[in-house]
């Protein structure tokens, strides 16, 4: 078989490993890889990565010492152009042109929609790899890059608390997670952050303002909130609110952003992205299509794309339960 791999969506660390699980697997069992460049966008363009002058099939060698890296060597991209009937089209029509037999999307919510939807278009087989710091997929336990993210977010607190309790200070520290407060929740509770604002449970600037005073009478004089990006339109825009509302500390605010993405994956990123790679591999290999390979309730397991993309996962009330128990 030609299996072709992409990366689409914001990259996350340990796509690489998975791309190396990919290949190496694929290898051994006799089939052939081509990889495709900036996400669907790569399919469209027909451009490929090049493991040696003028080939695009990956070698054993190709992807030596790649679980250790950070973002992609395929790139990755958003791609309109691919969300289209037109483009869904044009994409099935050169990977029929190609031989391209099975297709391993690694991405998130939105690379995987598009995986399913583009089901309707073409044939053959499409088995994805959950690679996004959101951890907004279900049907699986994580994402790849989840754990990488918050370990970057709690070294990034960790500093920005030194400073803090130095001077008294509060700092709003935003964190990436477009839908969900994964990365905020996890990060707070391992940063031992006092708030943290997750669109799961939405608190009114009165109300935080109310909680920040009933923390000062407590004795505390040092606050760090952690907040989930887009949260009362970001930090800076929160930080004015809090002001205007008689926020009862000196405030900072700190964007992390892409920071998260970055960075080598931590081991268990890549032992996930490692599984998974194979899994989709081995999943193609005996026929599966429309699929998802995830790791759920510490197996590897598959699972249909529909279940995993059905929602943007939610963080369990546990969390944020515990976050209000212990930072007080
Ligand atoms: O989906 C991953 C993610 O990093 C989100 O957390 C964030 O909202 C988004 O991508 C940012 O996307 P871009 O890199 O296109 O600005």
């Amino acid at each position: 078989m030609k299996i072709g791999v992409l990366c689409s969506g914001g990259d996350s660390p340990g796509m690489n490993a998975c791309i190396r699980s990919i290949v190496r697997t694929a290898l051994q069992r006799g089939h052939e890889i081509v990889g495709f460049m900036d996400g669907y966008q790569g399919i469209l363009d027909e451009d490929f990565y090049f493991a040696a002058a003028g080939m695009s099939r990956f070698l054993m060698r190709t992807v030596s010492g790649l679980s250790k890296k950070g973002g992609t060597i395929l790139n990755s991209s958003r791609c309109p152009e691919f969300a289209t009937v037109a483009g869904m089209q044009k994409a099935a029509d050169i990977l029929r042109k190609l031989e391209i037999d099975a297709l391993i999307p690694i991405g998130g919510n939105g690379t995987l929609t598009g995986a399913h939807e583009f089901r309707q278009y073409w044939d053959g087989r499409i088995v994805g790899c959950p690679g996004t710091i959101d951890n907004d997929l279900c049907a699986t336990d994580f994402t790849i890059g989840f754990k990488t993210a918050v370990q970057t977010a709690v070294d990034a607190i960790d500093k920005l608390r030194d400073t803090a309790a130095s001077h008294h200070r509060m700092f709003l520290v935003e964190l990436m997670g477009r839908h969900c407060g994964f990365i905020t929740l996890h990060a707070a509770i391992a940063a031992g952050c006092e708030v943290a604002c997750i669109p799961e449970a939405p608190v009114s600037v009165e109300k935080i303002v109310e909680h920040l005073a009933s923390l000062k009478k407590l004795g505390k004089s040092s606050i760090i909130m952690a907040v989930a990006e887009g949260y009362h339109e970001g930090v800076i825009s929160l930080q004015e609110k809090l002001k205007a509302a008689g926020a009862p500390f000196s405030m900072r605010a700190v964007v992390l952003g892409h920071l998260l993405r970055g960075g080598d994956p931590c081991p268990d990123d890549r032992i996930l992205a490692t599984q998974t790679g194979n899994l989709a591999v081995e999943a193609i290999l005996r026929g599966e299509t429309d699929k998802m390979a995830g790791v759920l309730h510490n197996q590897p397991t598959l699972s249909p794309l529909v279940d995993a993309i059905a929602e943007h996962r939610k963080v369990p009330q546990e969390l944020i339960d515990l976050l209000n128990c212990v930072s007080k």
